[in-house]
């Protein structure tokens, strides 16, 4: 059931134009929407309009959506009324609780008000928010101009009507929605990715493999299969009478921390945190992270084509 477009339906707010926020501005100018992006940093506000440029231009697009993204400092009067309003702030509780107490008081309750949170549950990030049932999350993935899912979060206060709309708009927007029934933390792809981490992190700290060899075996094993076949098709595939028999010889032996590992808070405390510091679970140089970044960005637009 569409109605006309009041030029509301056409205009989306964006709260923190940093890495995620600048790229969901492009997705949503992209297509046509007025992105309105609130960023209190100067500099991340005057280069929006190149970031959003870049992107365009990876995505083979013309530079129009430039001219519909605009930048504040601070929300106020421009976002009263947009369709959807999409926090992209940093993941820090307390900071998008404050963010969702002003947009509630802000926003009438038709704009919908959804967060990118990567593992926060929504209902505590709108916990103060005026109108819950407009609250919703919206999972981008990075680059979400590659990576098309996001996972629509509903929590227990959230409206299917919320979720209905949310759904719409990301598809408008070119998205790939997905719903997702309750409010876990990690939503579903956080918690699978992390799932894997944790395990991976184990067979590198109690001695079985270096990082290498996990992410060699990873690559050229069930992940070459993970992006033409889900594992439960894959269980489905081969039969699940032995899912199960391998499942009862494994199961009990997997890691099951429920604490961040000694060998992941050990390299952080040391600085080792990774690519850009030189060294986290491998060493790397500047042209390796390049020479990385550019072939996943690559692959991943390339997928999204065919
Ligand atoms: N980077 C990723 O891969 C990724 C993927 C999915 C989801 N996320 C989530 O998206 C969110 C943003 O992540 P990011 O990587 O873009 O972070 P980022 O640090 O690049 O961007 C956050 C931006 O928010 C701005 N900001 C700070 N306080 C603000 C406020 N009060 N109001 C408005 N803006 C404010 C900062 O200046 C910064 O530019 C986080 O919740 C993160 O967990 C990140």
């Amino acid at each position: 059931m569409s109605m006309a477009a009041s030029p509301r339906d056409n205009q989306i707010g964006v709260i923190g134009g940093g890495r995620m926020g600048g790229a969901i501005a492009q997705i949503f100018a992209g297509a046509g929407f007025d992105v309105v992006v609130v960023e209190p940093a100067a500099a991340l506000r005057a280069d929006m309009p190149a970031r959003v440029a870049d992107i365009c231009r990876a995505r083979g697009m013309d530079e129009s959506a430039v001219a519909r993204v605009t930048t504040v400092e601070k929300a106020g009067g421009e976002l009263a009324s947009p369709a959807m309003i999409v926090e992209a702030a940093p993941e820090k509780l307390e900071l998008k609780r404050e963010i969702f107490e002003t947009l509630g008081n802000l926003c009438g309750p038709e704009t919908i008000l959804a967060t990118n949170t990567s593992v926060i549950p929504v209902a505590a990030i709108g916990a103060r928010a005026k109108h819950p049932e407009r609250i919703v999350g919206t999972h981008f993935w990075n680059p979400p101009y590659a990576v098309r899912l996001v996972e629509v979060v509903q929590s227990a206060r959230t409206s299917a009507a919320t979720v209905e709309k949310t759904m719409a708009l990301m598809a408008r927007a070119g998205q790939t929605p997905v719903h997702v029934k309750r409010d876990v933390p990690g939503f579903i792809g956080n918690r699978l990715q992390h799932a894997l981490k944790r395990e991976a992190i184990a067979l590198v700290q109690s001695g079985v493999c270096d990082a290498e060899t996990v992410d060699f075996v990873i690559r050229n094993s069930f992940g070459a299969r993970l992006g033409i076949m889900g594992t439960l098709e894959q269980s489905d595939l081969v039969g699940l009478n032995l899912t199960l028999d391998i499942h009862k010889v494994i199961l009990s032996d997997l890691d099951c921390s429920k604490e961040p590992q000694k060998l992941l808070v050990d390299l952080v405390a040391a600085g080792k945190t990774g690519a850009g510091a030189g060294e986290g679970f491998r060493k790397w140089n500047e042209a390796e992270r390049d020479e990385l970044r550019g072939r996943l960005d690559k692959a991943l637009l390339a997928a999204k084509k065919g």
